[in-house]
């Protein structure tokens, strides 16, 4: 294999054999291919794409260069859940108990927060002692004993994604849509599910903002799951705003332990079980949408979900009576209320501007290595398209410092006066539904079954 001719076959519009992949992959893996030549085979990568043959072999060579989470004989089938990344998407922490609770077996492997976006990792590691890192052993354990696991990646789950990541953050070689689905579909299929579903996000705060892209994408990523013999269904949801009324680590805690009490409404419920119910009937819990719905529901009604939630903590070293005592958690010092200036219909505020003002005070990374403070973020309270007076609390900013508070307040007004400019429609929150071999609009009763 000689690196260069295949750069520049990519380069000039040809496609590599899956043997080439495969090398290409391992030796990258290992060290043997520097990250200049990989840098440059990305970037060709995002100009000339991949035939569905390469992007087969492309995410198998990563797949395979790691181990994959053991089957284990017994619990129920395996499902998780996938989201391309978003502001106040705090589902994940809510559906994976609930799931669990219903009898679904849920390896939950997230991430952090990445760019303006937050990450599920952070939101957990905001609980007291709570530790999201562990060995795949000890991963599977706790799946066979209480059904749900909510880990990062390890060292051991395709190694060549975590150097070929971090190499597209710096290298502006993110945005593409066979990278972006070998990069998640490698590390989803290496938990060797039963089915997966994926929100991909729409919308000015996702990384790929138009419905064309996010649809492509969805597509793409469906075609590798089923191929690979993981179910694989993808909603497309709204991320023109940031998702329900929190944004932050603590703070989106408190707002998903309200939810898992039944006492949360809105946009993060309805995400939250739109998906979920994708999520049992892939595991085959329920035999129609409606009858899902009832059983999530049922299992937030018991106290079954919130239950499974204190057990997961308790199973990770966090402190589980932050479930009955969320003020156990970490609470910024500046609490700042902001005020709207006048009255109108509320617009959909930017969640990449919000979640850039969130990484600025502190709750989110500039840098790998930065540490992530848990306690600040903000409340968003009146949703998009509703009615709104002057001196109506627009939000409530959780800060660490005075200075910090001016800024976030600032940046708000200024988020607002934008928005009220702009005078967009929010998009509607449930978009697609995309299987292998069908895609409409959510909603349509053509799917259900
Ligand atoms: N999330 C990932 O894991 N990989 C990507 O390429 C983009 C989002």
């Amino acid at each position: 294999m000689v690196v260069p001719r295949l750069i520049e076959r990519k380069r000039d519009g040809g496609a590599l054999s899956g043997d080439e992949w495969r090398e290409l992959i391992a030796h990258y893996a290992t060290g043997a291919v520097p990250d200049y030549q990989m840098a440059a085979m990305a970037m060709a990568v995002l100009f000339r794409g991949l035939t569905d043959e390469e992007l087969a072999a492309l995410t198998g060579a990563m797949l395979d260069s790691g181990e994959r989470l053991p089957r284990s004989a017994t619990g129920g089938r395996r499902i998780d859940k996938h989201s391309t990344g978003g502001v106040g998407d705090k589902t994940s922490l809510i559906l994976a108990p609930l799931l669990a609770a219903c009898g679904v077996a849920v390896p939950m492997m997230s991430g952090r927060g990445l760019g303006h976006t937050g990450g599920t990792l952070d939101k957990l590691e905001s609980i007291p002692g709570f530790t999201t890192r562990m060995p795949l052993s000890e991963a599977v354990r706790q799946l066979d004993a209480i059904g749900v696991v909510m880990f990062g990646q390890t060292e051991e789950i395709v190694p060549a994604d975590r150097r070929l990541y971090a190499l597209r953050d710096v290298t502006g070689t993110v945005e593409s849509i066979p990278l972006i689905t070998a990069s998640i579909m490698s590390k989803k299929l290496a938990e060797q599910l039963d089915g997966l579903v994926l929100d991909v996000k729409v919308g000015s705060g996702a990384f790929l903002p138009n419905i064309a892209d996010a649809r492509t994408l969805a597509r793409t990523m469906v075609g590798v799951g089923e191929r690979a013999g993981c179910r694989t269904v993808a909603i497309l949801t709204a991320m023109d705003r940031p998702l329900g009324r929190t944004a932050g680590n603590a703070i989106e805690v408190v707002e998903s332990i309200a939810a898992m009490r039944g006492e949360a409404a809105g946009d993060p419920m309805e995400v939250t079980l739109a998906l979920g119910a994708e999520m049992l009937l892939l595991a085959g819990g329920a035999t129609g949408r409606g009858e899902a719905v009832q059983i999530l529901k049922s299992a937030i009604r018991s106290g079954a979900a919130l239950e499974r939630f204190r057990e997961v903590i308790r199973w990770q070293g966090g402190d589980p009576e932050v479930v009955d005592h969320p003020e156990r958690l970490p609470r910024a010092p500046e609490i700042r209320e902001v005020r709207v200036g006048r009255s109108g219909r509320m617009p959909p505020l930017s969640p990449r501007v919000l979640g850039e003002m969130i990484v600025a005070m502190g709750g989110g990374r500039r840098m790998a290595a930065d540490a992530v403070d848990p306690a600040v973020g903000l409340e968003i309270l009146p949703r998009a398209g509703q009615s709104v007076a002057a001196g109506d609390v627009l939000a409530i900013v959780h800060a660490r410092t005075p200075a910090s508070a001016d800024d976030a307040e600032l940046t708000l007004r200024r988020a607002l006066d934008h928005a009220w400019q702009e005078d967009a429609e929010p998009l509607p929150l449930l978009l697609e539904r995309i299987t292998h071999d069908h895609a409409a609009p959510y909603g349509d009763p053509a799917w259900e079954h």
